[in-house]
């Protein structure tokens, strides 16, 4: 019988590497997984209350709203807000920047996606939450701006994603590896259930929307004809699955191998996914479990942030599978 580890019991381990921040990195964390229990109660019994459908509304990305985003979002900011740890947040749904009401002793940015693949919420089909958190630059949290959230991915001090799917599954970085936990309902607790997650090198999967392929460049459809071509030396060719929710064709792909390509199209010349609560998040735990996650041609940690919305093309996942995905990019293939 495997060790019964809650996520609160392990947050509490992490506190070692924070030294300088003591208690506070476990009570963010705790935050967000008690977030995370909130929208999760409402996504699993969607269909039985009125949250289902559009909410009549578009956001900033210009995409309608689900009721249940806007949901997950107004969950999220006063569950989390309401503790002060947070100086500052930015949300997928929200136009600028969130200053909770009790922020004056809040030392860190929460930056989240807070229902990720809202197009599947109606069908039951996986969603998620993504969430990234770093601490401020600004010297006194009654300070903080638009600055704080606009920080490398390689600031961040710890991200995360929470998957909504047959089981409820929370997985976490601070930098000392990836672990997961599954929701137990029957105890109301995320238990470890995936400890120190490690990518495969390779895998058998390639994830991209293969219905935008007149949408995309010579490079990118020289690499999905590639990937299709019979080669058993090389794994190929290799299966699709793409699930239109990131989190959960991420998830998948974290944990069998595989690479998640959402690149340049005619109409979104920067891809579709966000930089700040999509990528940055998600390249951090995939590099902290040995993957690879860049925009084609630079590091996803690297880039420098503009703005709260900011696109990025992405290419993520194991390692020689981002790499070959690079290359037909960059025209070396
Ligand atoms: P969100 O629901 O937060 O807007 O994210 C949807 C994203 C991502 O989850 C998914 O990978 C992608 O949109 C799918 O886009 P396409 O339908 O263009 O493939
Ligand atoms: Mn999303
Ligand atoms: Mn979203």
């Amino acid at each position: 019988m495997s060790k019964l580890i809650t996520i609160e019991r392990h947050f509490l381990e992490q506190q070692k590497y924070f030294p300088d921040a003591p208690g506070e990195v476990t009570d963010l964390l705790n935050d967000v997984a008690f977030a995370a229990k909130l929208v999760r109660r409402e996504v699993v019994r969607a269909g039985l209350v009125d949250i289902l459908g559009f909410a009549g509304s578009t956001n900033v990305q210009g995409e309608e709203v689900k009721k249940l985003d806007l949901f997950a979002n107004e969950k999220i900011i006063s569950a989390i807000g309401q503790h002060g740890r947070f100086a500052v947040m930015g949300s997928e749904e929200n136009d600028g920047i969130i200053i909770p009401p009790q922020n004056e002793t809040g030392s860190y940015a929460l930056l989240f996606d807070p229902l990720d693949g809202s197009s599947n919420i109606d069908v039951n089909v996986s969603v998620g939450t993504i969430f990234s958190i770093y601490r401020l630059k600004a010297s006194e949290p009654g300070n903080a701006s638009l600055d704080d959230c606009l920080q490398h991915g390689s600031e961040q001090v710890a991200a995360g994603y929470v998957i909504y799917g047959s089981s409820v599954v929370m997985v976490y970085t601070t930098g000392h590896g990836v672990h997961g936990f599954t929701f137990d309902p029957t105890i109301g607790e995320f238990l470890l259930s995936h400890e120190n997650i490690v990518t495969p090198k390779r895998g058998k999967y390639y994830s991209i929307n293969e219905g935008s392929y007149q949408q995309f460049n010579e490079e990118t459809k020289k690499y999905l004809d590639y990937i299709k071509e019979e080669d058993p030396a090389t794994g190929r060719p290799y299966s699709t699955r793409y699930i239109g929710s990131l989190v959960a064709d991420f998830h998948r792909n974290l944990l069998t191998g595989g690479v998640f390509v959402y690149p340049p199209t005619k109409t979104h010349k920067q891809g579709k996914l966000r930089l700040m609560y999509e990528a940055n998040p998600l390249a951090f735990i995939c590099e902290q479990a040995g993957g690879r996650a860049t925009d084609g041609r630079n590091r996803i940690l690297d880039i420098q942030p503009l703005s709260l919305h900011q696109r990025t093309p992405l290419y993520i996942g194991s390692e020689d599978d981002v790499i070959v995905a690079e290359e037909f990019e960059q025209g070396v293939r």
